[in-house]
């Protein structure tokens, strides 16, 4: 089974087995089966196959939504094969405000949780009421709240933890009727105080066409690293030699650094090797120009690491889930 259509960086791969769980029985089915290597895809729109073989695949398959009114808030739930964009448009439409700072962020409402989307001053952590999560080894469903879910910036108890441990259902989310536009973010700054939600939407919808590469025209897979966070002394010895680097206080200790910025100033944007590159709107993104192969890919993301190492010091971790025959690989940067 190839592929090859199921990833949006439409690299070549082809596994034995794929299975599309959508019920329960079909989950305790799937129990057994978890003792080969496996790999749970939602849209592919996060994921890097590096070989020609892939592992087993498992593809959930659980659609549906629903709204509850409480008082205060809407409550709406998604099966975790629904399509992230369109269940913000629903909710954008419907005058469910919350979620607009998250359009057109590709992929399914399944992923979203795992490594805890964010985009233009909204983190999916903001908004998550619970996660429905069904574990194989005691073939329950468990309904985890949003602190057992260990929400980080790209990161979660799914990406740790629970890691091949279970599969997420449906998410839950919680939109306050009480809104405020969140339009802090650079490219948003220029909306009025007073925008509606759907204005929100429409702009971060311009802006990211403007950047992000359209995975259909040219495939790719959003931002490929992480954004580096650095302890405030490391900072502070940047910022002297690079006063205008930009960066995002996190804590009293510890800074954000712009990855793409970083490449962008290593002399990276735009380079071209083995069919693969650097787009040149938004350097954190790597983009197949139609020849490459996940090896490709991966070499480039290592020859940035290097570049961005040796310049700055800084090391850069993947934010792209990187899978082969194996599994899931698991790696501290690119070193191995
Ligand atoms: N920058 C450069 N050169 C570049 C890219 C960025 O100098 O080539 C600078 C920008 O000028 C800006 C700073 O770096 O000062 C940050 O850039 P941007 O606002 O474009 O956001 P980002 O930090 O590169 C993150 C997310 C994106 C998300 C945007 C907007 C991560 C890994 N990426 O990117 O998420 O859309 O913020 O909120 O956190 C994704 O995860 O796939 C993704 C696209």
């Amino acid at each position: 089974f190839s592929l090859k259509s199921c990833n949006s960086f439409s690299f070549e791969s082809v596994t034995s087995c794929i299975y599309f769980p959508e019920s329960l029985d079909d989950l305790r089915q799937l129990s057994s089966l978890t003792n080969e290597p496996f790999y749970i895809l939602g849209e592919g729109s996060n994921t890097l196959f590096l070989a020609e073989k892939a592992p087993v695949i498992i593809q959930p398959k659980f659609m549906g939504t629903s709204v509850d009114e409480c008082d205060d808030a809407y409550l709406v739930s998604a099966g975790s094969a629904e399509n992230w964009h369109q269940l913000v448009t629903y909710c954008v439409q419907k005058g469910y405000a919350g979620l607009e700072n998250l359009a057109l962020i590709p992929g399914s409402v399944g992923a979203a949780p795992i490594q805890n989307i964010g985009a233009y001053g909204v983190e999916l952590s903001d908004v998550i009421e619970h996660v429905n999560w069904y574990e194989f080894a005691t073939q329950t469903l468990h309904q985890l709240s949003h602190e057992q879910c260990q929400f980080g910036y790209r990161d979660s108890v799914f990406k740790r933890e629970k890691r091949d441990k279970g599969i997420i259902t449906q998410v839950c989310l919680k939109l306050p009727k009480a809104w405020q536009a969140n339009i802090s973010y650079q490219g948003l700054d220029s909306l009025s105080a007073e925008a509606t939600p759907e204005q929100v939407y429409q702009r971060v919808i311009e802006v990211r066409q403007a950047k992000l590469p359209d995975p259909k025209v040219k495939p790719n897979a959003g931002s490929f690293f992480k954004n580096p966070v650095v302890s405030q002394q490391t900072y502070q010895q940047l910022v002297k030699h690079y006063p205008t680097m930009p960066a995002y206080q996190q804590s009293t200790t510890q800074v954000k650094l712009a990855a793409g910025w970083l490449i962008e100033q290593a002399g990276l944007k735009g380079i071209k090797q083995n069919g693969v590159g650097v787009h040149d709107k938004q350097a954190l993104v790597l983009v197949n120009h139609g020849e490459g192969t996940g090896a490709a890919i991966y070499e480039l993301a290592r020859n940035i690491n290097q570049q961005v190492f040796s310049k700055f010091g800084v090391s850069l971790q993947p934010e792209v889930r990187i899978v082969s025959a194996s599994g899931l690989i698991i790696k501290d940067g690119f070193n191995g």
